[in-house]
């Protein structure tokens, strides 16, 4: 039996529905085939841009969209990506898979994605290989309504008002594919080019930093030190893969498909130590910034696996299981836990690349296992989130254990609570008895993701194996509510 206690009525921090955000890079099948097909395409789309993905993003009500990475944003050069298409130039991109990149998805197409699902759009700038200069020009093409060479380059590619870009993220993992900086140089550089992002009009741009890779706690260190006046956001990358390829050289990554319970527990382990990351990263930004003005932003977080064989292992195209809706689950609890500080996260990536969202094989598309856990979780977008305490079994496997839930608390603005529930364990369910403090129920739903295997994911041929149901195991008490989470389930409670 687990015990929970939730504090209704003590609720204080808001969690940011930016949380809930996504990634898009020009990877792979992301883009080109999994977003644009362009506008001579027999696939149903919207000036390009696939309508069934439109349609499926849309549901999920994404807040926030990143682009256009990445490793990719620092060897992009937005000027490409602008004018008529027929002229704008063919290059390799030569960090993933060494494909031609005709450069038909750019900066316009993005915003119009963005408005279609209704996301803010967020995007990287190139540092690695970029001028100040270059990027100072793109915030202008972007942003400035007065009279400018960039403007007026604007205006003649067709779109006449700025578009207020928001978010903006000043290199990309500027430690490693962004320029192999020290973080003391990377400190300098950023300060140097985040001068140039100007602000237009009333517009004010969130200056995001490139922040540390997993467990580098001398970056955000040296960060906040060397450049907390001058940023917004410090975004920390963190990957849940069973080993590290920077510790282990050459590591199989396993695969997304084909795995015991050894590599299911290894996984739940990992996911939950992005608790640890995110509790020490921001104990560090405390010091400096007792205020938490500047947000802690996971703009790449999901799972990594061998890519599906036979496919582009420089394409990272991997199929999505019931393990990675657990991920989802946890990892999304986490951050809702400490929204204080996480202000945003984007999961990589949306279709086609590691833990995606939507699946594409020429017209086809799936949705995945994680694009129900966001589905189902979208309830907690610009809720408040309620303090809890629970005692629960642990996940006990071999010689390790792990706390058998995973879970989130909040209440929206119409009163309702919403509660997320991870169980870790394969094999046990977990009944769970919770006092709910400051409110009176009187009635209780929700819906449930689980299966009988672990591995079970939905294909082309059969799109519907895995799919949320009406969840019946909660019943009503007299402090509060009592439910029955089935093993390796997820699952989201509505309380009124
Ligand atoms: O998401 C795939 C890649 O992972 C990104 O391009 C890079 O930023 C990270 O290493």
């Amino acid at each position: 039996m687990a015990r929970l206690i939730i504090n209704a009525d003590l609720g204080k921090h808001k969690i940011d529905k930016n949380i809930y955000g996504h990634f898009a890079e020009h990877l792979g099948r992301c883009i080109y085939e999994g977003i644009w097909v362009g506008e001579d395409s027999p696939i149903p789309n919207t000036r390009g841009i696939r309508n069934d993905v439109i349609e499926a993003l849309k549901k999920i009500k994404p807040p926030v969209l990143r682009w256009p990475g990445g490793c990719f944003a620092d060897e992009y050069h937005w000027k490409d990506g602008v004018g008529p298409k027929e002229s704008r130039p063919r290059m390799i991109n030569t960090h993933w898979g060494g494909v031609v990149e005709n450069n038909h998805f750019g900066t316009h197409e993005f915003f119009d994605l963005c408005e279609l699902i209704g996301a803010e759009p967020y995007i990287c700038g190139n540092v690695g290989s970029g001028t100040i200069y270059e990027m100072q020009q793109w915030v202008e093409y972007i942003n400035f309504d007065g009279e400018s060479p960039m403007t007026e380059w604007r205006r003649k590619n067709g779109r006449e008002k700025p578009w207020g870009l928001k978010y903006f993220g000043v290199g990309n993992e500027n430690w490693g594919c962004g320029g192999s900086m020290r973080a003391e140089h990377y400190a300098d550089v950023y300060r140097n080019y985040q001068t140039y992002v100007r602000n237009y009009g009333g517009n004010k741009i969130f200056k995001i930093a490139c922040g540390p890779r997993g467990d580098d706690y001398h970056w955000t260190e040296v960060m906040m030190r060397e450049a907390r006046y001058v940023m917004d956001g410090l975004a920390l990358h963190y990957y849940t893969r069973l080993v590290d390829p920077a510790k282990v050289r050459n590591a199989n990554r396993g695969s997304a498909t084909e795995f015991g319970e050894n590599e299911w527990f290894t996984i739940m382990e990992k996911a939950l130590f992005t608790d640890e990351l995110v509790r020490r990263h921001s104990t560090i930004m405390d010091v400096y910034d007792p205020e938490k003005r500047v947000a802690l932003i996971v703009d790449e977080w999901g799972t990594w696996y061998e890519v599906e064989p036979g496919t582009n292992p420089g394409f990272l195209y991997q199929q999505n299981t019931l393990r990675d809706a657990l991920v989802a689950g946890i990892s999304l609890n986490i951050f809702n836990n400490h929204c204080d500080r996480v202000r945003m996260a984007n999961i990589a990536q949306t279709v086609n690349v590691l833990q995606a969202m939507i699946l594409t094989e020429g017209e086809k598309m799936i949705v995945t296992p994680t694009y129900h856990v966001f589905d189902m979780y979208k309830v907690h977008q610009d809720a408040t989130l309620l303090p809890f305490d629970l005692q629960c079994d642990d996940y006990v496997f071999e010689d390790k254990a792990v706390p058998q839930i995973s879970l989130s608390a909040s209440k929206d603005a119409d009163e309702v609570i919403h509660i997320s529930l991870c169980n870790l364990d394969p094999h046990n369910g977990a009944n769970i008895d919770c006092e709910l403090r400051g409110f009176k129920a009187s009635a209780i739903s929700g819906e449930i993701l689980t299966s009988s295997e672990m591995n079970t994911h939905n294909t082309f041929d059969n799109p519907e194996a895995i799919k949320p149901t009406e969840f019946k195991g909660a019943t009503i008490t007299e402090k509060g509510f009592s439910a029955d989470i089935p093993p390796m389930s997820v699952v989201v409670l509505n309380i009124k």
